[in-house]
């Protein structure tokens, strides 16, 4: 029985198998999940202070970590001696078929295009018999965590349900356990009501229902926190939301919102970085990058991180300013991302081809404009981070983005912060990134050349507030105040 419970779809750790069956462990990724890491411990990220009695509960993602899961006590990876760095783990075996439905159809394709306003003409949403059998899969999916959670708690304990994915867990575990404490956190955006009304009626309405179950639900900003208010008082009848106390009621029941903005914890970030697999991307970096001036960019291969218009920004940049010709390089990383679903698969496809049209456009025997890497590799991060002359974070929205927050804190020459002004990071970093609209290539080109040419010691000043505004909020004290505000 624990006393503080996080419930999340992605957990610290996932696996995969080799050719021979064995199980290879690998730490999760994504904001929620070094968030929370920080919090609990995960592996190769020891908490700082590590919470006593926390357990985290997530899900199997892939046969793999099914695999994981049957050979572990009741699911608990951390008693079956996986190195869980610290953190106490029970990962669900939610039927493949149920999960798949839930994750990829429900949370991925349709929660996540609604926050983000992914939806195009073209592939506008298309709700019909087989969306009824997905949704019947989400709320299985809610009610196995809901189910988990309620048999772990001990009496009174406090459980942090987190994010899009889990929606539904909130009300559904309220009412297995109306002695627990529960908060709900938000880690994407909200979308307004002309949005959200892209979904069914009775689906929109069951996410707001779900997530008021909590006696409080958490937003990044106040932008995202405002929106789910605007939707709770347009799409659900009988609800009572009272903007100056900022609490909904709704079925009698009482539930606060608050704003808890993500930082990074600056001190292990730092640590980290100083590990000598990360000096040594470092030195293959600067073998291929040289003298010259860098912009780097680290992103999931997803759609609303915007990549298609931050390359052809740099492309537009090199036709305005043959100057830089041969005397800049742009860093692009793009990890794997959700390439179960069709969209992302198109997507990776469509930034190489950009990535290979620059190339073809703009390179020269001893220059090489453009280096785009897909395969994910953490260390490498970092060490792109220490050298960036410029960091490009362009999205089209975003909950938060901890890229924009963990380049200034690991820059060594002071780099510049080119910023989309729809990243939750934005209501934070504004006064020192260089603020863009993620639509509008040619600004973002203009301020790329704007950026790379800010002299040293302004750049150094602006790096240097950047990460002090970045670690304000340490992932600590943001979990820290979500569970204060329980009592
Ligand atoms: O809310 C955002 C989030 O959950 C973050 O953790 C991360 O940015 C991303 O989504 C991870 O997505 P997935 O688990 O599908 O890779």
């Amino acid at each position: 029985m624990s006393q503080v419970l996080v419930a999340s779809n992605r957990g610290p750790v996932s696996f995969s198998l080799s050719d021979d069956g064995a199980l290879t462990m690998r730490r999760g990724g994504g904001g929620l999940v070094s968030g929370l890491a920080a919090v609990t411990g995960g592996p190769g990220r020891p908490a700082r202070e590590p919470s006593a009695d926390v357990l985290w509960v997530c899900a199997a993602l892939g046969e793999a970590d099914r695999a994981a899961v049957r050979q572990a006590p009741d699911g608990r990876l951390d008693e079956a001696g996986h190195d869980t760095g610290g953190a106490a783990v029970r990962m669900l075996d939610i039927p493949a078929a149920t999960f798949h439905r839930a994750y990829n159809a429900v949370a991925n394709s349709t929660l996540w295009f609604v926050h983000h306003l992914l939806y195009d003409t073209p592939r506008a949403p298309h709700f019909d018999a087989r969306s009824r059998r997905d949704w019947q899969s989400y709320e299985a999916y809610n009610a196995a965590f809901a189910d988990a959670l309620a048999r772990d708690a001990a009496q009174g304990a406090k459980a942090a349900i987190q994010d899009y994915h889990l929606s539904l867990a909130p009300r559904m575990l309220r009412d297995r356990r109306p002695d627990l404490k529960i908060v709900h956190f938000s880690h994407t955006p909200w979308a307004p009501p002309e949005y959200y009304r892209l979904l069914p009626d009775d689906i929109g309405a069951q996410v707001l229902e779900g997530i008021l179950g909590a006696d409080h639900a958490g937003f990044l900003t106040e932008r995202w926190a405002m929106a789910f208010l605007d939707c709770c008082e347009r799409f659900l009848s009988g609800v009572r939301v009272d903007r100056a106390a900022r609490t909904v009621t709704c079925g009698g029941h009482v539930t606060q919102i608050g704003v808890h903005g993500l930082g990074i914890d600056g001190e292990s970030l730092r640590r980290r970085a100083a590990e000598p697999d990360v000096a040594a991307r470092a030195e293959a970096l600067r073998g291929q990058v040289g003298d010259r001036k860098l912009i780097v960019r680290v992103d999931r291969t997803e759609l609303s991180k915007n990549i298609v218009r931050g390359l052809a920004a740099y492309r537009e940049m090199l036709t305005n300013h043959p100057e830089w010709h041969g005397r800049v390089v742009h860093l692009a990383f793009a990890y794997p991302s959700r390439h179960d679903l069709p969209e992302y698969r198109e997507y990776t496809a469509a930034v190489q081809r950009m990535a290979g049209q620059i190339i073809d456009e703009f390179g020269t025997p001893d220059w090489e404009p453009l280096i785009l890497q897909v395969n994910d590799d953490f260390p490498r991060s970092l060490a792109a981070y220490g050298m960036a002359d410029v960091l490009l974070v362009n999205p089209i929205r975003d909950g938060m983005n901890l890229v924009a927050k963990e380049g200034p804190v690991l820059s060594e020459r002071g780099s510049a912060l080119v910023l989309s002004r729809e990243a939750g990071a934005a209501s934070e970093l504004a006064a020192d990134a260089l603020i863009v609209n993620p639509y509008d290539v040619s600004q973002t080109a203009e301020t790329l050349h704007q950026a790379l040419l800010m002299p040293e010691d302004e750049r150094a000043e602006r790096c240097a507030r950047l990460a002090a505004a970045a670690t304000a909020l340490p992932p600590q004290q943001w979990f820290g105040d979500q569970l204060a505000a329980l009592d």
